[in-house]
């Protein structure tokens, strides 16, 4: 096999997530607050992947000007990602439809019927993240045209699943709609191997944050390039009574402090000062603004650097079209190399 077959190989193993996004390759490029805005979206949408918009806490005017903006930078499709828990979040969703936006990422807990139905209705495509196989089917059912299968190596907020566990559950299982895995992926070869395990496309995080088009601060994308694998922790919890949010960031003074902040606020609820509702939300309240502080401010130190696993495998600053032809390549030596060993293998 040649390297133009193989390439054809890989187009058809992921024609059908090529074919729902719109692309050329399906590499969509996972919302990531503060960091997935104009220029990185539209630098991935332009390279042949699928950039998507992570909307986050922005209210719908802003995000208005911000599809508006990545429309002026590039003509290829690009999705929104709204967080269900969202107060505006049928606001959000309108003004995505009213934009032409083709495909709307619901994250953050199951999708509430009414979104689900406006998004349809709207003509746009709907994509899902489930961390289990009856809740994808649910959502299938539920209208979802597509759905992504996220694994715990991931940065930002996590599930309690490895993607090697939750492809293993899901893939063979599901298959009324394309499914896109995420998690700990940096290189094609990984990428394929899930391609040919029945996912139709990846989605990765992480490996984007140090693009030469991304906006995160140099002091971020430096603890990036400095950052291993085992550096990239989810968040500790302290005590069962008073539950924490799993998120995968790399350890920092803000981490330390973390652990502190629980230790105090549980000993002023032991001795009765606060009730557990207001303890509960002191805890919750202490991650507040962090990814901005860290993302856009560049502290780095008392922010939430948010990453994945596969932080390790980021070792430096590179064009998105760099990044995305390095993984198509790494998926294409692997099938030729692959071929390159049948060939020799002896017959019997
Ligand atoms: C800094 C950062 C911020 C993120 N913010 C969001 C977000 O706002 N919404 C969301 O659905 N996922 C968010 N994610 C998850 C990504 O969209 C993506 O699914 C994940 O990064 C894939 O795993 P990987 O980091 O191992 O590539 C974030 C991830 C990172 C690293």
């Amino acid at each position: 096999m040649d390297r133009s077959d193989a390439r054809a190989r890989l187009d058809q193993l992921w024609a059908r997530g090529t074919e729902f996004l719109g692309t050329r390759v399906a590499i969509m490029g996972g919302a990531m607050s503060w960091v997935s805005e104009r220029h990185l979206v539209s630098a991935i949408s332009n390279a042949g992947g699928f950039g998507v918009i992570a909307c986050g806490s922005m209210n719908p005017a802003l995000l208005e000007a911000e599809i508006a903006a990545t429309q002026a930078m590039t003509r290829k499709p690009f999705g929104v990602n709204l967080i269900t828990m969202h107060p505006q979040l049928d606001d959000l969703v309108r003004v995505t439809l009213a934009a032409g936006v083709g495909h709307v990422v619901l994250a953050g807990g199951l999708p509430p019927p009414a979104a689900i139905r406006a998004i349809k209705d709207g003509g746009a495509k709907l994509v899902c993240f489930t961390p289990a196989l009856s809740l994808g089917k649910k959502l299938v059912r539920s209208g979802a045209d597509a759905l992504v299968i996220e694994g715990s190596e991931a940065g930002g907020h996590i599930g309690p699943v490895s993607l090697t566990v939750l492809a293993q559950e899901i893939l063979p299982h599901l298959r009324d709609v394309p499914v896109f895995v995420a998690g700990g992926l940096a290189r094609g070869d990984a990428i394929l191997s899930y391609l040919e395990m029945g996912a139709s496309g990846a989605q990765l995080g992480t490996r984007f944050v140090c693009a030469a088009e991304s906006i995160a601060h140099p002091n971020f994308k430096r603890a990036f390039l400095r950052a291993a694998a085992r550096d990239a922790v989810p968040t500790v919890q302290l005590d069962a009574r008073f539950p924490v949010i799993p998120v995968r960031a790399l350890v920092n003074e803000g981490t330390r402090k973390f652990l502190e902040h629980q230790a105090e606020v549980i000993k002023k609820f032991q001795s009765g000062e606060l009730a557990k509702d207001a303890a509960q939300l002191d805890i919750e309240h202490f991650w507040a603004g962090s990814l901005r502080r860290a993302v856009i401010e560049g502290d780095v130190e008392n922010g939430s650097v948010m990453a994945g696993q596969s932080v390790g495998m980021v070792t430096r600053e590179q064009p998105t079209a760099e990044i995305i032809a390095e993984l198509v390549d790494q998926a294409v030596d692997a099938l030729v190399a692959r071929a390159g060993a049948e060939t020799l293998a002896p017959a019997g």
